[in-house]
């Protein structure tokens, strides 16, 4: 019937993720989706797709419908036009490369430009597992989140350390909000 219809599309909840290319956005949704890592060479998102997914929280089903964007430069125009709908942004740097930690900023006055005020936002500092080339500490994620009052953790789509818990983050943010 057209209410089971109207009630769907209320549970269901756009998240959408963000940064740079090569930062693990792709791996990010794999590794959540099927809880698998695919290694091999890196090979860019081009255009836009979404995986939904059901996370519960305190015994309640969200839905998520999450959208795996093109980090690339010469995409950028086109994911613009999907913040307007989101409701939620997973917001991801690389903690191996300075360069996707410091564009974090700009992609932030990106979203404060296209999104809805009310979205749900959180930074996650991803690539944890490759210690030995960290260069930006989890002090400095923390510090730089705080200052932009979002939520942060640090994920490894390659272990899988804190992947769901990120996600189950998010859907309990939203399902608080409505
Ligand atoms: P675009 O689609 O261009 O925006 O990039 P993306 O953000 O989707 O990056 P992607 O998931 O394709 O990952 C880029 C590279 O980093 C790939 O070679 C991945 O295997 C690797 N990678 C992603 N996440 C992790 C991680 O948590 N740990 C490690 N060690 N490698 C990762
Ligand atoms: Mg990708």
């Amino acid at each position: 019937s057209s209410t089971t219809l109207v009630y769907n599309q209320e549970l269901m909840h756009k998240t959408i993720l963000v940064g740079d290319s090569g930062v693990g956005k792709t791996s990010l949704l794999v590794q959540f989706d099927q809880g698998k890592f695919i290694s091999g060479s890196f090979s860019a998102t081009v255009g836009i797709g979404f995986t939904n997914k059901v996370v519960t929280v305190d015994n309640m089903k969200v839905k998520l419908q999450i959208w795996d964007t093109a980090g690339q430069e010469r995409f950028r125009s086109v994911t613009h036009a999907y913040y307007r709908d989101a409701q939620a942004l997973l917001l991801l740097y690389d903690i191996t490369r300075k360069s996707s930690f410091d564009n974090i900023r700009a992609w932030l006055t990106e979203i404060y430009e296209y999104a809805q005020k009310d979205v749900v936002i959180m930074l996650l500092g991803n690539k944890s597992d490759m210690a030995a080339e960290r260069v930006i500490t989890h002090e400095e994620g923390e510090k730089l989140a705080k200052e932009y009052g979002v939520p942060f953790m640090e994920t490894s789509a390659k272990t899988g350390v804190n992947v769901e818990l990120a996600f189950h983050a998010i859907a309990r943010e939203l399902k608080h909000r409505n």
